[in-house]
């Protein structure tokens, strides 16, 4: 699996970017270094903050960086793929991730397979996957050329037992995107795009406090349509608009809208996780 995520297709988060160059890249890259001065990594990794931070993004920007393979498991993909076999499927991960090491294990969502004990779902299950997981985790101390990721926007989900020393024992918080990080996301989301000299990108970024890096992607693709649906209407049929495509251009006018109608959908699912944050 080929992540195809790199540093610079995220935003800010430079702190983050740093953390993960240290506990991931550095070990799979120096691995005799690392042994030599007898270095212990942290065996797992574990990446919390609200929804759309870029987690999953960066999870797989890490692997890229890294030169390692990449191996990705969804938590509910896991219990559903795997049906009354779960324990098997994550002993099956962790074979395939020694076979192809140097790698990056990323467990997504892990709130969804490992919720904390004895709390609602179907315990049981959850049970036995959890102490699969330890197993493995502290089985892997011999593996210096294979790191756990884990990511989720509910570490209140977590079972603690996760967290011990020696388990996922580095936890690094990716938070909301802050002004100058908001702008330089947007500017990455429209870049290549025919957009208007006069937009104020450092206007849209004050318009959109609260926003999450996934907001402002948004945000670019809702202006991006804006342009589209008017365009359309002006020249109705193909030949037109292919003649004029070249006047096509996003202005200030299309990305205030977008910002209003992200939060407009924003403000409806409060409380909801947004999955498909744009506009159709
Ligand atoms: N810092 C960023 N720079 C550029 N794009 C970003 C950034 N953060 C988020 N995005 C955009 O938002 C999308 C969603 O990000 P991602 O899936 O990594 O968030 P997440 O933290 O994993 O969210 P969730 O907790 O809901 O799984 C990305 O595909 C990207 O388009
Ligand atoms: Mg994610």
């Amino acid at each position: 699996e080929s992540p195809d995520v790199e540093w610079i297709d995220i935003g800010g988060l430079d702190e983050v970017k740093r953390e993960l160059q240290e506990a991931v890249e550095w070990p799979l890259r120096y691995p005799d270094l690392y042994t030599k001065l007898g270095h212990s990594n942290p065996k797992g990794i574990l990446m919390h903050g609200p929804s759309g931070t870029g987690k999953t993004m960066l999870a797989k920007a890490v692997a890229t960086e890294s030169e390692a393979n990449f191996i990705s498991v969804k938590g509910p993909e896991l219990l559903s793929k795997w049906v009354g076999e779960s324990e098997r499927g994550i002993r099956e991960i962790f074979r395939r991730a020694r076979q192809a090491a140097p790698c990056v294990v990323f467990f997504d969502e892990i709130d969804s397979i490992a919720p904390i004990r004895g709390l609602g779902g179907d315990s049981m299950v959850t049970e036995r996957v959890v102490s699969q997981l330890l197993t493995e985790l502290d089985g892997i101390q011999e593996l210096s050329s294979v790191v756990i990721i884990a990511a989720t926007n509910r570490s209140d989900m977590i079972d603690p037992a996760l967290l011990r020393p020696g388990r996922f024992d580095k936890i690094v918080y990716v938070p909301l995107p802050d002004k100058a990080t908001r702008k330089k996301i947007l500017e990455i989301h429209v870049n290549q795009k025919p957009i208007s000299e006069v937009v104020d990108f450092d206007r849209i970024a004050e318009l959109t406090d609260g926003f999450s890096g996934a907001d402002m992607s948004a945000v670019a693709n809702t202006a991006i349509s804006l342009v589209l649906h008017e365009y359309l209407q002006k020249y109705s049929n193909p030949e037109d608009a292919a003649k004029h495509a070249s006047e096509a251009h996003v202005t200030m006018k299309h990305f205030e809208d977008a910002v209003k109608k992200i939060k407009t959908q924003r403000d409806n699912k409060s409380g909801e996780k947004v999955t498909v944050p744009y506009y159709r």
